[in-house]
């Protein structure tokens, strides 16, 4: 029988669903029944922290031992329960300009004999995957991302979760904000795309969202803020997106470094909101940074289920010798797409469609009716 190997690694942010899919990497590729039918027998090696397990594959300081190593089905079998990634992860770009290690990683692919590689990760991952593609690796991609910000799905691993992190964490503000008749703002991740503030706000009931993609007005948070109260309103939720800005202004960013893919960090909005709307309105404010624990804890069940598919679909992709694709979710069913197509542009909020400008929130109408 025809021996393949199968390098899998999980690149930039953590988030829940990621283990679910080695997992069923790992079993699908392993699995006997279909490596008879198949007749390829794979073996799968787990390459730690993203990229850097192909740079550095022996390890460094921080990591003395090696990157490398084979996974077996029982190894992997309990993995979908837990969040993170058990291979670890980084944000190591090889094609980095100011550290170009792509040679690097090539050579160290054809050292470990690695036939086919599955990359999961979100634009910058997948960016690295397509690069190795053109090279001649035999890549394919699994989505993933908080921000859902990947073109070519309807879903990125994490998503879910997430918006499940923000609901629960706003379930808990509404009691102590509700006793204080305080407003609260939450500042939700994201990057430049609004699903998470979008799609958590409304999970949560949220008063008012803000999102990147349609700046807004201090003055009409204000004023919203304030007809709520003359309504009888007592607290006030106010979601707003790390990269949301008021008119005329640029985003907030935080203290830091970029990272090797060119990304500065963002986060400050929710403060700087507590203090603008507190300024003008004399209502008590505070705010709050959801900042990681949107990406940590337990997969909640779609990930899980979504992790399994995609992991299947994506050993289905390499039987198939359908290379630089992408598996991805898209009316329904489990497909792929081009890689080049899912890393081409953001996909963000259509404000047009789905953002109620007027009132700050999602739109009032589904189905397209009196707008
Ligand atoms: O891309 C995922 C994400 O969580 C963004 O929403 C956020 O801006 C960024 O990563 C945070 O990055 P880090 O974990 O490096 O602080």
């Amino acid at each position: 029988m025809d021996k393949k190997r199968i390098g899998v690694l999980t690149g930039g942010g953590d988030c829940a669903g990621l283990n679910s899919a080695i997992k069923w990497v790992v079993k699908t590729a392993l699995d006997d029944r279909l490596q008879r039918s198949r007749k390829i027998q794979f073996e799968v090696i787990g390459i730690r922290d993203g990229w850097k397990g192909l740079i550095q594959p022996e390890g460094d300081e921080e990591a003395p031992f090696s990157r490398i190593y084979a996974l077996t089905e029982e190894m992997v079998r309990t993995w979908d329960r837990y969040g993170g990634t058990n291979l670890g992860t980084s944000r190591t770009n090889p094609y980095d300009p100011k550290n170009n290690c792509s040679k690097i990683v090539l050579e160290n692919i054809q050292r470990f004999q690695l036939d086919f590689l599955v990359a999961i990760g979100g634009e910058d991952t997948l960016g690295v995957a397509q690069k190795l593609y053109l090279e001649g690796m035999k890549v394919v991609g699994i989505p993933k991302t908080i921000d859902k910000d990947l073109s070519g799905t309807d879903y990125t691993l994490g998503f879910e979760t997430a918006v499940n992190v923000i609901t629960e964490e706003i379930d808990r503000l509404r009691t102590t904000a509700g006793s204080h008749r305080r407003i609260f703002v939450v500042e939700t991740m994201g990057r430049h795309a609004g699903w998470l503030a979008l799609e958590g706000g409304e999970s949560s009931g949220a008063y008012i969202i803000l999102i990147p993609e349609y700046d807004f007005e201090i003055n009409k948070i204000n004023e919203l803020v304030l007809e709520g109260r003359k309504k009888g309103i007592r607290y006030d939720i106010i979601v707003v997106a790390e990269g949301a800005k008021p008119r005329g202004r640029s985003e907030i960013l935080k203290e830091g470094d970029i990272d090797g893919f060119g990304h500065k960090m963002l986060g400050g909005i929710g403060e700087f909101l507590e203090k603008e709307i507190f300024r003008s309105t004399k209502i008590e404010t505070r705010s709050i940074s959801l900042s990681h624990l949107q990406r940590g804890g337990v997969p909640c069940a779609y990930d899980r289920r979504m992790g399994r598919y995609f992991g299947i679909a994506a050993i289905d992709l390499i039987v198939r010798e359908e290379f630089g694709r992408m598996v991805n979710y898209q009316n329904g069913r489990i497909t792929s797409v081009p890689l080049q197509e899912a890393i081409a542009r953001l996909n963000l909020v259509d404000v047009r469609t789905q953002y109620d400008t007027e009132r700050y929130n999602g739109r009032r109408t589904i189905l397209g009716v009196g707008m």
